[in-house]
């Protein structure tokens, strides 16, 4: 297998390239895949070596073949300067924060931010003398009129965790350029397969691998990628300094995923706005929070720059009790209840977020549902939920 130099592998087209990047056979005694390289200590062959640290591998900690092939192939959908990976993707959320910010410095959160990077911000950012203010994740350009003059980054997610509210991310880049601040986005619903971040000028993209990458529901992982080589080295720097080694074992398995991940999406996409609109023409869902539906208020926004939608969305059901909602979920035998998405396999859960985001109100009248369709036939997903509104409607 002859290997291709760099700027012939560039052109290749995005799946070719998923399905080539960090392989190469004469390093893996002729077989397909990179070895799951397990180690901490490397030997060197002479004291000069060891004292100049001269090895291709120098210690565990900092990397090993099997992440190096996991990290080309992230960046090679990332398209940015580089990729670190690290062990979940609050990790990678973390490690983007820890990346850009000091002690004394300002960050603008979208308050549909990620639960648990919130609580990172609230308590860790805190603690180091970092102030965060969440803001409207609707705000676009006006996000200047929320910069200080410490303000250092503003973290994006879009569309944003639970509510699915669509980022207007060129006008945030924008704003922000202008005033020398950094923009983070996790970018974990679309992947880079569906939303250039670097293209949109965002500087540190981060993806929970755990989700659509690793997609198998047995590995948690998490990579952060970097616009430019600065970024780039600040971030590695960063990670080397907090010793964030990942497990080869979950390297490999996430790089396993990441080889039939264009095609997974290609049939959850159009799965997830399937139910979607089946599920808006339910008498007991009041809304449907997805943005590929033309009347979402982010429709627009998703519309002129991303290339597609994942399987994962949010509706609100007409009011109803907590007991009918637990009737409806408790029976389902196709979708398990319980955190995380991305993977092969249909979830469901309920969740409120009203107790805990403070720059907007939601405002929802009935419970909420959060669904992430997997790789199951379609018409089985909907009898199954189709029994669980009888069941509803029946406790109701
Ligand atoms: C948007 C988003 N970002 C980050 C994460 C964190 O990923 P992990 O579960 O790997 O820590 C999640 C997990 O659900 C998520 O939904």
């Amino acid at each position: 297998m002859k290997k291709l130099p760099p700027s012939e592998f560039a052109r290749l087209g995005e799946r070719t390239r998923l399905v080539l990047a960090g392989r190469d056979p004469e390093d893996s005694y002729g077989f397909v895949n990179p070895p799951i390289v397990r180690g901490s200590t490397v030997i060197y062959s002479n004291t000069e070596d060891f004292l100049a640290r001269k090895a291709r591998y120098t210690y565990g900690t900092a990397g090993n073949p099997t992440l190096d092939a996991l990290e080309a192939a992230a960046n090679t959908i990332e398209g940015g300067a580089g990729v670190v990976a690290v062990p979940s993707g609050l990790m990678a959320c973390t490690l983007a924060f820890l990346t850009l910010l000091s002690a004394g410095d300002h960050v603008l959160v979208t308050d549909s931010v990620y639960r648990p990077t919130r609580n990172f911000c609230d308590t860790f950012l805190k603690r180091m003398g970092v102030e965060t203010t969440y803001y409207d994740p609707m705000v676009g350009a006006d996000i200047a009129t929320l910069f200080r003059p410490n303000t250092k980054a503003v973290w994006t997610e879009a569309p944003g965790s639970q509510t699915f509210e669509m980022q207007d991310i060129p006008a945030i880049v924008g704003a922000a350029r202008e005033r020398g601040i950094l923009v983070a986005l996790d970018n974990t619903w679309a992947t880079p397969l569906f939303f250039d971040a670097h293209g949109f000028g965002v500087d540190l993209s981060v993806q929970a691998g755990t989700k659509y990458y690793a997609a198998h529901s047995d590995v948690l992982i998490g990579t952060v990628s970097a616009r430019t080589p600065e970024l780039y080295k600040a971030l590695r720097a960063t990670w080397t300094q907090l010793g964030l080694i990942v497990a080869p074992e979950d390297a490999f398995l996430t790089l396993r995923g990441m080889r039939t991940m264009a095609i997974r999406l290609k049939e959850q996409m159009p799965a997830g706005i399937a139910m979607a609109n089946w599920l808006k023409a339910r008498p007991e869902v009041a809304r449907v929070m997805h943005p590929a539906l033309p009347d979402d208020p982010g429709h627009a926004l998703w519309k002129r720059d991303f290339t597609g939608a994942s399987s994962l969305f949010a509706i609100e059901l007409a009011p109803v009790s907590m007991k009918a909602v637990a009737a409806m979920l408790d029976g389902l035998s196709l979708f398990g209840m319980g955190a995380s998405w991305g993977g092969y396999e249909s979830l469901v859960l309920p969740f409120d977020c009203t107790d805990y985001r403070t720059a907007t109100t939601p405002g929802f009248k009935g419970p909420t549902i959060r669904i992430h369709i997997g790789l199951e036939d379609l018409e089985d997903l909907k009898a199954d939920l189709d029994a669980g509104f009888a069941r509803l409607r029946a406790a109701g």
